[in-house]
């Protein structure tokens, strides 16, 4: 043979005389040594005297560093990379990273801990060890259980092994000796051979992807949606003679829920012409606050004095405590919503008609009460 010798090995009728076995094993002072059975068996491992495996801390880490990962990422995004407000809320509002946080808790505490099993524990992809295909391991792989009582246990004496393993009841008694490349136990991550099948399964699944992605779902029956007898939005079309998909409307049409308006680009005789429709009561004084609130606070503050949330993101606007605004008639400040001015934008988009008016008499509302007379408390 010449082959030098891995193990002895024995087989047993039953769990219990395995665990028997076992236990006489550790008080005969052996410690490498291994048992195999077809299914796990309760106790063996305390019979083993096995300390608990430190996978446990593993997963404790990584556990940790995917909550920590997590909350530290969201927390330099939203404080120090990109700081946005978001519906008035702090920069850092934590209960919106426990879902995140929590997710990646879990992902990298099982992931990296089954990654960490198989590749550091289990030393894959190296798959080579001397009880591989030997009959010892076909039993104990079916219906045997077994003890393997390796050569490099310290008090290991091939003819003492033998006559121990018959005393305690083991058949079968069997050496096992090395393969030459079963002697490398070593990890085998960067195995030229592992890489090239990574790589192999790489080139096979993005090109599956490509193809699928990019020329499948390009073809019939896939592509039929896209295929469609109808006119784009902004894109030529032959169905007309000017060559335009799009139609404009015909001279004088009025769209649904539309009106015109009719001082369009003329500020001054909207002031003159338009009358406030709405009595100032509390309840279109408390729509137009609402109104104020959520459409103009964010720029003219919330009471008008021009001091805005803005943060510099945008010009702050003008006071609407002036006396300009003041000595305005009401369609004045009705057609700045309606139109806009200058880089204020237009707010007809936003704000109905009535609302737009309710607001009109909430700003008249915010300059009496910043302005407020003796008269005014009676
Ligand atoms: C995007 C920020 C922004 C919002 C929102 C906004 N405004 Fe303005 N507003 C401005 C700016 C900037 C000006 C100054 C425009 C100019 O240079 O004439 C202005 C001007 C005005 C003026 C004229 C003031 C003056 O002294 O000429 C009125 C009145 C006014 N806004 C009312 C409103 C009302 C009412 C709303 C809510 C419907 C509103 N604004 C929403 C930015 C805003």
């Amino acid at each position: 043979m010449g082959k030098p010798l891995y193990s002895v090995t024995a087989l047993f009728a039953s769990p219990d005389a395995l665990l028997h076995a076992v236990e006489e094993t550790v008080k005969a002072g052996y410690t490498k040594y291994d048992v195999h059975s077809p299914y796990p068996i309760h106790g063996i491992e305390r019979s083993m005297r096995l300390r608990t495996s430190p996978l446990g801390y593993f997963a404790l880490a990584f556990g940790l560093l995917g909550a920590f990962g997590a909350v530290g990422l969201m927390t330099w995004i939203t404080l120090v990379d990109y700081p946005l407000v978001i519906g008035g809320k702090p920069f850092w509002s934590w209960p919106a990273f426990v879902p995140i946080a929590f997710e990646l808790t879990v992902l990298l505490a099982s992931v990296l801990t089954v990654v960490t099993m198989i590749v550091v524990f289990l030393k894959f992809p190296n798959n080579s060890h001397p009880l591989h295909d030997t009959p010892y391991m076909k039993r104990v792989s079916s219906d045997g259980f077994g003890i393997s009582i390796q050569a490099d246990d310290p008090s290991f004496d091939e003819a003492v092994v033998r006559v121990h393993l018959a005393r305690v009841a083991g058949t079968a008694i069997a050496p096992v000796y090395y393969d030459p490349e079963e002697m490398d136990h070593g990890q085998k991550l960067f195995d030229p051979r592992f890489i090239g099948v990574l790589i192999g399964v790489a080139v096979v699944v993005s090109g599956g992807t490509y193809v699928a992605l990019n020329k499948v779902a390009f073809m019939e029956p896939y592509s039929w949606m896209m295929e469609q007898a109808k006119l784009k939005p902004q894109a030529p079309s032959t169905l007309f003679a000017d060559g335009k998909g799009m139609r404009t409307p015909v001279p004088g049409t009025v769209a649904r829920g539309f009106l015109p308006y009719a001082y369009a680009g003329k500020p001054d005789e909207a002031g003159k012409f338009l009358v406030n429709p709405l009595p100032p009561s509390a309840l279109v004084l408390e729509r137009g606050r609402t109104g104020f609130l959520t459409f103009c606070s964010p720029c003219h503050g919330n009471f008008g004095r021009g001091d805005s949330r803005l943060r510099g993101q945008f010009p702050n606007p003008p006071t609407l405590l002036s006396d300009k605004v003041r000595n305005w008639p009401d369609g004045s400040i009705y057609h700045v919503i309606t139109e806009g001015q200058n880089i204020m934008p237009s707010y007809a988009g936003q704000v109905r008609k009535d609302d737009r008016w309710a607001i009109v008499h909430y700003i008249r509302a915010l300059q009496r009460a910043h302005f407020a007379k003796e008269s005014d408390l009676k």
